[in-house]
């Protein structure tokens, strides 16, 4: 089971601001649909909260510490972990699995996660999250696919 990241990225590394995403890209979303359907997405509780409903067609995974929260979508379940939510998944038919954020969650998986797709934005913009920073020598970039607005640079672990 892959563990894919997928983020979108502005030329200064911000990802949000404020619990939301500090931009509207229809195409950049579009590539997301198109990228992780069928397949589960984790996220952080502030990401979930920020998205407001489940992603169609996605098995939604929300990890919180908070023991007493509640989700009332049949389409989403919580874990208390990352690696919770992963043992969970590993026990499932699914090849690939994407960490959909926040910075947070990118922060804590980085490290483990399998492959990337980042859509680097075409603009600066200002931020209170960020992506980490990635270590290159960890990375190979496989291939960069251009659009409009962004981007998309899918790099896979040495
Ligand atoms: N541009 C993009 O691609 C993109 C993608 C996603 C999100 N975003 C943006 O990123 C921002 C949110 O990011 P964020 O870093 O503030 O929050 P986040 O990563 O979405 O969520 C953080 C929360 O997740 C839970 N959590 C994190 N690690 C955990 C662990 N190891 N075990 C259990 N629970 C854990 C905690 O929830 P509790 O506090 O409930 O315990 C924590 O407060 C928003 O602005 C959002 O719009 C951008």
């Amino acid at each position: 089971m892959k563990r894919i990241i997928i983020a979108a990225v502005s030329k200064n590394n911000v990802i949000g601001k404020n619990g939301k995403v500090p931009w509207q890209a229809k195409e950049e979303l579009k590539h997301f649909q198109k990228t992780t359907m069928g397949f589960p997405v984790i996220m952080g509780r502030k990401t979930w909260e920020a998205i407001g409903k489940p992603l169609e067609g996605r098995l939604n995974i929300v990890i919180t510490r908070n023991l007493d929260y509640s989700i009332p979508f049949h389409e989403a379940i919580i874990f208390y972990s990352i690696q919770q939510a992963l043992n969970f998944l590993k026990t499932s038919v699914y090849e690939k699995i994407f960490i959909i954020g926040g910075g947070e969650i990118f922060r804590e998986t980085i490290d483990e996660a399998d492959e990337m797709f980042l859509s680097e934005m075409n603009f600066e913009v200002e931020g209170d999250v960020y992506f980490p920073v990635i270590d290159r020598k960890k990375w190979t970039l496989d291939f960069n696919e251009l659009f409009s607005d962004f981007t998309v640079h899918h790099y896979i672990r040495k």
